[in-house]
């Protein structure tokens, strides 16, 4: 007997008569119903009858929610593939056909009588249990969440007046991941969650790792920006292998040149320090824990000075020649101006304080987030650079005991952290891997963007526990998102290369079950955009420029070092005052507002 027609379990309509008119009166009642067949622990298989795809609501496709009632609980899941179970299509007339559906949970009610979502199933359904296309009021409840720290970030693909929310504090204690092909909108997206997280959470520092230049103008006075003019890091913040990659600017370096490096610098910071405390130069005599890794300051004059007395002292030739080409190298590499805002003369002082006070906002001053420029930094150095900042963000939460939180969000992740660890900078992969492994316990959280997941290291992706995936095309890249979500979540896959712009799954811990999603609009102003070329320029360039400002602006700019000399806060660049434009960022949902009234009492 066809299930699609009865017997039906108590509450379902009575079995089909033999009668034409009658078969055709039960068709098209039971048009939104269907009856479960087959069911294992994920999947469920459904028979049910086509209905009119001229009329929105009434038919069955791909993507949809759909509930089985389950005796007063309401199992929900994921409508991924619809067969016809005939070959020949009856233009008009119900036609048989079966639904594949991935379970994801369960909506009960609970002692008061209110409905809510659990992601486990307690009774699974029976054969013949009858299949709903879910009630606008199941849906609200599946996707509605009690955290206040919550926000809505869009809107539901399936039933676009129905919020969708991801929960801050889920986010930042266990990382998220923005994915999708160029243009998809994941950069705009990124933008419009760290909109909310500092409204949420305004205490939490936010470091961008930008290589386009494009954050800057998104975030107005919320941002304090670094440039390659503006950005301040002392040379000695360096570790030896920051210093190593640097001095030797991608090329492969020698290891008899490293081995000084990690024997000379700790003597010159034992120096800087003793001389600085007594007035004097001496040498030391132990090294007191200090290592080249130690961030306290050392004069390059100093370092110079030991290889000079090493070199005068020296009968071997080949250690000889090892120091000069040391000395000579640390030279040029000091005499590059791109290099200056690392070796200027004012950075041989302790200014530690105020570097990373800059830096990692502290005190925030209204400005949660530092944008950080990579585009304008020489490429042998903003490797360097990123590892510096990644490793500090770390270090600083460490040492404040969790009160200094930073989120690090890392644009075009697969650049500095790619699947291939041969390639890529170590010490860079390494801070961001540390962050990803043990920032949770520090309150260190990352962002992770990327528009070729298969080029990202699969060990970070793994480590964001909420996932953003927007459209992606490519098989490889739709290969390592079904290894980074979890199995009860694959069917969404298969929607991954059908996304439109700004449509997105959103996965994991943020969300209380696997979310088709549409982003919210944001507001022109608070988008992000690229200052070096406009989205919208396709013209072919300008016709006459001036070739003497090109060149200088390769040859590092104007700067001289009477500039270098000058503290303060000159370094951040001076971004427009007015008021983000919050227009286009959703009102913040009753129920959270009653929550947090709540927790304030
Ligand atoms: N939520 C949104 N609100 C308004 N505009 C959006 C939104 N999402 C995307 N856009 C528009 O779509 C375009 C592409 O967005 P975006 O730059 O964020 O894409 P992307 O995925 O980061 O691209 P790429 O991979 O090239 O960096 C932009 O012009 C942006 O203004
Ligand atoms: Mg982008």
């Amino acid at each position: 007997m066809d299930q699609r027609t009865g017997p039906a379990p108590a509450q379902a309509k009575p079995p089909l008569a033999n009668g034409k008119a009658e078969e055709k009166k039960t068709f098209t009642r039971n048009r939104s119903v269907g009856y479960v067949v087959s069911c294992d622990g994920t999947q469920a298989r459904i028979v049910a009858v086509s209905g009119s795809h001229n009329e929105s609501e009434d038919y069955w496709a791909v993507g949809q929610q759909i509930s089985i009632q389950v005796e007063q609980n309401r199992v929900v899941g994921l409508l991924h593939k619809v067969l016809a179970d005939e070959e020949e299509w009856k233009e008009g007339q119900p036609n048989p056909i079966t639904l594949c559906v991935e379970l994801s949970g369960e909506v009960r009610s609970n002692d008061r009588g209110q409905m809510y979502f659990s992601s486990g199933i307690s009774k699974y359904p029976h054969m013949g249990a009858i299949a709903h296309r879910i009630r606008k009021a199941d849906l609200t409840t599946i996707y509605k969440s009690s955290d206040p720290t919550a926000v809505t970030v869009g809107s539901l693909s399936q039933s676009r007046d129905i919020p969708a929310v991801v929960s801050v504090d889920a986010l930042l204690s266990r990382h998220f991941s923005v994915v999708g092909t160029t243009g998809t909108g994941k950069s705009t997206a990124v933008t419009l969650l760290l909109h909310l997280i500092t409204e949420r959470r305004p205490k939490q520092r936010i470091l961008i790792l930008d290589p386009h230049n494009e954050y800057t103008s998104a975030f107005g006075a919320k941002a304090n920006t670094v440039t390659a003019e503006t950005l301040d890091l002392p040379f000695w913040l360096l570790n030896l292998e920051e210093v190593v990659q640097v001095i030797f600017r991608g090329r492969e370096e020698i290891a008899e040149e490293v081995d000084a490096l990690r024997e000379f610098i700790p003597k010159a910071k034992l120096l800087y320090r003793d001389g600085k405390s007594k007035g004097i130069r001496r040498q030391t005599t132990g090294q007191n824990g200090v290592t080249a890794d130690t961030p306290i300051p050392y004069r390059l004059a100093d370092l110079l000075g030991l290889f000079e007395e090493e070199i005068g002292s020296l009968d071997g030739a080949l250690r000889r020649l090892t120091l000069r080409r040391l000395k000579a190298r640390i030279e040029a590499t000091v005499n590059d101006p791109r290099f200056s805002f690392m070796f200027g003369s004012h950075n041989a002082q302790d200014r530690m304080s105020d570097v990373l006070g800059n830096i990692y906002r502290m005190p925030i001053q209204g400005k949660p987030i530092t944008v950080f420029q990579m585009s304008g930094i020489p490429s042998e150095v903003v490797n360097s650079v990123a590892s510096v900042l990644c490793r500090l963000a770390f270090d600083l939460a460490l040492a404040s005991d969790s009160r200094v939180k930073t989120l690090v969000v890392c644009e075009e992740a697969h650049r500095y952290i790619p699947a291939d660890v041969s390639s890529g900078f170590a010490p860079t992969r390494a801070a961001i891997a540390r962050i990803a492994k043990e920032g949770r316990k520090y309150g260190v959280a990352l962002a992770v963007i990327t528009q070729r997941p298969n080029e990202l290291d699969p060990t970070i992706l793994s480590q964001c526990n909420t996932i953003f995936a927007m459209r992606l095309g490519n098989d490889s890249d739709q290969d390592v998102m079904t290894k980074a979500i979890s199995n009860g979540s694959r069917s969404s896959l298969a929607f991954l290369s059908s996304l439109a712009d700004r449509e997105c799954i959103a996965f994991g811990r943020a969300v209380s079950t696997p979310m088709r999603m549409i982003f919210r609009t944001l507001a022109v102003a608070a988008r992000p955009s690229s200052q070096n070329v406009h989205e919208d320029d396709y013209s072919d360039g300008a016709e006459s420029v001036n070739v003497n400002d090109v060149v200088k602006s390769m040859r590092g700019g104007d700067r001289n070092d009477d500039d270098l000399t000058v503290e303060g806060t000159d370094w951040v660049v001076k971004v427009d005052d007015s008021k983000f434009d919050t227009s286009a960022i959703p009102e913040t949902p009753p129920e959270t507002k009653r929550a947090l009234a709540s927790l304030r009492k």
